[in-house]
């Protein structure tokens, strides 16, 4: 079978992507401009008969031809128009995902059909059954399929109201010893800050094991300097698509609007994701964030709404409400229903190679309303995890070091080592120091977490391996993982340097700040302090804290420099400053980049972990991948490895150990899941 074309094979094709849409900065519309045509050579004989309208089905509108005011752009046909998704893979069972979308529901349960299969044809058929949904979960359909092979490739896909849903493509986790585990990692993805490029990347590949999602898959609301695109009427804060949710049903009309882009719906058809939430997701309170217009309109919705929501629309397995972070595990195909919703923390199991734990450090915090048992901590001390989630972390951790399992990667919201910004910042007033991660008023419990993992536990076993893959401060990031930047001659890191690659935007040069030494010798390991690494590849287009900053350290504004304009090039040459100041301030960073956005790739082997940081311009559709920066971290210590020692539970960059820079590339070849020419780009 000739392998399925890509979305931009297919689009090019088709003749669809003559034009490019740019910044929507004051159009009503998301949609490109119709490409300028050639006049017509003149037709000798009658003049043809003008085309027919295209019948419009009243009942399963094609892509394009929904009512203008239908609630998300049809990108698929109804009523499979989100597509379908898979995740929380284990050996023998993974949830798949889809959802009836109807002009209007046309009963009150409607069954649906789904299929699995180990070929993209969908023949044979090895695992089959039906679920009814409903209005109460949104019409969403979750199965959990039991009875799978481990570290093995399915397709499946759904039927209901007489039609057939795309077929996805998913893949169980591996129960015994495996070479290699690859995974993508996005974090902070909104619709309105970028055109997503890097999902359309995801979804090319054809060599991940998963996809993370740090949290912020979805926003409730945007800022007024995001107008990359917008459903309409971009320049209207009060419309609903652009608004802060105002109750559970425009909380759910977000998730089908940022669920309706081609190019995330194709990275959940080709991929399991593992998903969890932070702020933006679970938010109740209109306007609780940032400034906006509308301060002041009241919502009614609530975190139990909220987190409902995230497991009716992710594909997501809840646990058990016992605080233990197993799962309910749905054996008859019923729908998994979350026993408590506001329970978010869960792992999964790799086999030897690797275990995944997804973490909560969202809901713990003052604003949501609920007291955490803090009682773990020494009085006094407030606690982000909660004594449940805090035991289950740490001894997970423990029992995954004790059974051998060799890297224990953490899904996290929020950046865990410390990074203080510099003081340079407080010089300039409308942007006070910030608080970039909200560890830093969390101390205390970082400590305990560290000295858990560096021996001080139940077992006395020291945690190797460590990986924190995080999200949230929307820069790129790479640390070694210590308690306090305020170690001193325990802690010696190596040289900084300006970083020599570039990033993808041409104003974007010697893009970050990255150590070129160790600061190890083949005597002395003088970051032996070090539990393990942290991994944040920045967001998936929303800026922050990165535009602030340099645009507040040229001229006091508050206001993010324009793209392509010279004010972003001093802009980008101000947060080189920044950079170096963060990098040259905390002792534990190895890479810091604060201006471009795209998703990483953790590359696992029984002896390394590489991290890839991969960039798009976020102000283009179809912008090219760009490998911004490599680092690697060793499982064991090889004190006379040349051209540097080598120790674990490091982060360091590839070239420092005569490694080149060599991008992953596939190490396995399952087709991808047929692309349906019923993709459109919208
Ligand atoms: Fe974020």
């Amino acid at each position: 079978m000739p392998p399925p074309l890509d979305r931009r094979d297919f689009l090019k094709a088709a003749g669809l992507i003559a034009a490019t849409p740019l910044l929507d900065a004051c159009g009503d519309s998301g949609l490109a401009e119709a490409p300028t045509l050639p006049p017509p050579l003149p037709v000798p004989g009658p003049a043809p008969a003008p085309s027919p309208a295209p019948m419009v089905d009243p009942v399963f509108p094609a892509p394009g031809q929904e009512p203008p005011s239908f609630d998300f752009p049809l990108v698929l046909a109804l009523p499979f128009a989100h597509g379908v998704a898979s995740g929380d893979p284990l050996s023998d069972r993974v949830i798949v995902w889809t959802r009836i979308t109807e002009i209007t529901p046309s009963a009150q349960s409607i069954p649906v059909a789904w299929q699995v299969s180990t070929s993209p044809t969908m023949t044979p058929v090895v695992k089959a059954g039906s679920q009814s949904t409903s209005a109460a979960r949104d019409w969403t359909v979750k199965v959990d399929v039991t009875g799978l092979m481990p570290a093995t490739t399915y397709y499946y896909r759904f039927t209901a109201l007489g039609q057939q849903s795309i077929t996805g493509r998913t893949r169980t986790a591996p129960a015994a010893t495996v070479d290699n585990i690859r995974f993508a990692v996005v974090a902070c993805s909104s619709y309105w800050s970028s055109t997503w490029s890097g999902y359309d990347h995801i979804a090319d590949r054809n060599d991940l094991d998963l996809v993370l999602h740090c949290g912020d898959y979805i926003y409730d609301f945007i800022d007024e300097d995001e107008f990359v695109r917008s459903r309409k009427n971009s320049r209207d804060l009060g419309f609903v698509d652009n608004r802060d949710w105002l109750d559970i049903a425009e909380l759910r009309r977000r998730y089908a609007l940022f669920r309706s882009d081609a190019a995330l719906m194709r990275a959940h058809q080709q991929h399991p994701w593992f998903i969890v939430w932070d702020n933006h997701d679970i938010d109740t309170g209109y306007g609780n964030e940032l400034p906006t217009p509308q301060d002041g309109m009241q919502s009614t919705t609530t975190l139990a709404q909220t987190t409902q929501v995230f497991w009716e629309w992710t594909p997501s397995r809840p646990p058990l409400a016992d605080g233990s972070g197993r799962f309910l595990l749905v054996d008859d195909g019923s729908y998994p229903t979350p026993p408590d919703s506001q329970l978010l923390y869960r792992r999964l199991p790799y086999g030897p190679l690797a275990e995944f734990f997804g973490v909560d450090t969202q809901i713990g915090l003052p604003g949501y309303g609920l007291t955490l048992d803090a009682s773990h901590l020494p009085a006094n001390t407030p606690s982000l995890y909660g004594r449940p989630q805090f035991e289950w972390f740490t001894g997970s951790m423990v029992a995954a070091e004790q059974a051998g399992v060799r890297w224990k990667i953490v899904n996290n919201q929020t950046w865990f080592a410390p990074a203080d910004t510099p003081d340079v910042i407080a010089g300039f007033p409308s942007v006070p120091k910030l608080n970039i991660s909200r560890w830093s008023s969390y101390s205390g419990e970082r400590t305990a977490l560290c000295q858990a993992l560096r021996g001080s536990n139940p077992a006395s076993l020291r945690v190797r391996g460590a990986v924190f893959v995080s999200g949230d401060s929307h820069g790129n990031f790479g640390s070694d993982v210590i308690e306090t930047t305020q170690l001193l001659s325990s802690y010696v890191p190596g040289a900084v340097a300006r970083s020599t690659r570039n990033g993808s935007t041409a104003t974007n040069t010697g893009a970050g700040s990255v150590r070129v030494t160790t600061g190890n010798t083949p005597v002395v390991n003088n970051r032996a302090l070090s539990v393990g690494v942290e991994f944040a590849p920045s967001s998936l287009g929303r800026g922050g804290a990165d535009e602030l900053v340099s645009r507040a350290m040229i001229d006091g504004s508050t206001t993010p420099a324009m793209p392509g304009t010279s004010s972003q090039e001093a802009s980008v040459m101000a947060t080189r400053g920044v950079e170096a100041a963060v990098i040259n301030g905390n002792k534990n960073v190895q890479f810091i980049e604060w201006v471009d956005h795209g998703y990483g790739i953790v590359d696992l082997k029984p002896e390394r972990a590489i991290f890839e940081y991969w960039w798009q311009d976020k102000l283009t559709v179809d912008s090219p991948d760009v490998l911004g920066m490599q680092m690697v971290s060793f499982a064991a210590d090889n004190p006379t490895a040349v051209p540097m020692p080598r120790y674990r539970d490091q982060l360091d960059y590839v070239l420092t150990h005569g490694m080149t820079v060599a991008a992953t590339t596939g190490t396995r070849m399952s087709e991808p899941a047929p692309l349906t020419e019923m993709v459109l780009p919208r």
